[in-house]
């Protein structure tokens, strides 16, 4: 479908400090669409829930024709086929980037591109649909992109010194104005679980306050030690779906499937999932379909067993092969299973997956 807000993050309920960044960034839109803009800065300060905000913010002019796509660092070709099955246009490899032309001069739109890695792939790809009247707005850390209006993001307020959640306003200092560890900080004092004197006391008696060389961008003491607070107060349904999010490859997964591959029985699904939701240890990709921030993630990594990617490979084919209708939602999924098929060598797994792919090629 055209016009799918229901693949589109909703609404950020919440966003703080953002006021004058909103203002400059909308104005950018609204004075010069077709553009492209890219939301550049470190993990977690905030680019993709300032994209989301902006979006809405200037859904109007679009008339509400906006889609979200998470690139990460998937390859031109990759890129062009989440384009074409999301908007319904060829996928046939010689046509593709036609179709996709044709698809974005027909109305202005906004496209934004989310998690952007991989240079080459976005210039490529920017270049095969420039001068239609599509605005691209990207979320990136590092973003080596001439032709792209680059905008800095840091954390809300951490350059004017105040604290942009009164809440834990006592915890800025000691998270270090993380948006990610604040919001997660918040909504556990909000839910009366503890309160901010104690988490300090907490997060002080856990080293917060130490020196060491972190492992790479997502390797944030602050949210480990959050999430550290947390895994002993969830329910063992709630940590076997935080497992299952940290380690799946595809990008989001409905609700349905958490509570299969989590092994949560349908009764305490539902409160397992909201258990998490209090204490904003998951995002809400889309409508009811779940993530975890990277920087999340990868504290949950580090304390559980990956899922064995033959089971998610078996749930996510054989989901496709029994509703090959939800291509568009759970195409990453789709992805990942070629990848771990090709991984795994296994004949019949990488039939499986050509076969649904072929099928899915002859009906669009
Ligand atoms: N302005 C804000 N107000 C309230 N919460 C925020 C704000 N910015 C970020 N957050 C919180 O931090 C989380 C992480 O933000 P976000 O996902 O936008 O980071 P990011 O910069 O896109 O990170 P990454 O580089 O890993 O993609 C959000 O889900 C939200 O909980
Ligand atoms: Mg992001």
């Amino acid at each position: 479908m055209a016009t799918s807000l229901g693949l589109f993050p909703p609404r950020p309920r919440g966003l703080k400090g953002r006021a004058s960044e909103l203002e400059t960034l909308a104005a950018a839109i609204e004075t010069s669409a077709p553009t492209r803009l890219a939301l550049v800065g470190a993990g977690g300060s905030g680019k993709s829930m300032l994209a989301a905000a902006l979006a809405y913010r200037v859904a109007p002019r679009f008339d509400e024709r906006m889609s979200w796509f998470r690139v990460g660092a998937w390859d031109f070709r990759t890129l062009a086929e989440m384009l074409a099955v999301r908007f319904g246009t060829t996928r046939d490899r010689h046509r593709i980037i036609d179709g996709l032309r044709a698809f974005l001069s027909e109305d202005e739109r906004l496209v934004v591109l989310d998690n952007h890695e991989d240079d080459a792939a976005m210039a490529q790809l920017l270049d095969a649909l420039s001068e239609t009247k599509a605005t691209f707005l990207i979320t990136a850390r590092r973003c080596l992109l001439a032709g792209v209006l680059v905008f800095p993001v840091t954390a809300p307020l951490v350059t004017s010194g105040r604290a942009a959640f009164p809440r834990v306003a006592p915890l800025t200092r000691r998270l270090r104005w993380n948006p990610l560890a604040l919001d997660i900080a918040a909504a556990i004092v909000a839910s009366g679980a503890t309160n901010v004197n104690a988490l300090a006391r907490f997060l002080d008696e856990h080293g917060i306050g130490a020196v060491r060389v972190i492992e790479h961008e997502d390797d944030l003491p602050e949210v480990a030690l959050l999430v550290e607070w947390a895994w002993r107060r969830l329910p063992p349904e709630s940590r076997r779906m935080l497992a299952v999010l940290a380690h799946v490859e595809g990008d989001n997964v409905d609700r349905e499937s958490l509570a299969i591959l989590a092994r949560a029985p349908r009764a305490k699904a539902q409160k397992a999932i909201a258990a998490l939701e209090r204490w904003h240890l998951v995002q809400e990709a889309m409508r009811d379909r779940y993530t975890l921030h990277a920087v999340v993630r990868y504290a949950v990594q580090k304390r559980t067993e990956p899922v064995p990617p033959a089971r998610l490979f078996e749930h996510y084919v054989g989901l496709l092969e029994r509703h090959p209708e939800r291509i568009v939602s759970e195409q990453t999924h789709l992805f990942a299973a070629m990848d771990q098929a090709q991984r795994s060598s296994e004949v019949d797994a990488i039939l499986r997956v050509e076969e649904l792919l072929t099928r899915l090629a002859e009906d669009s």
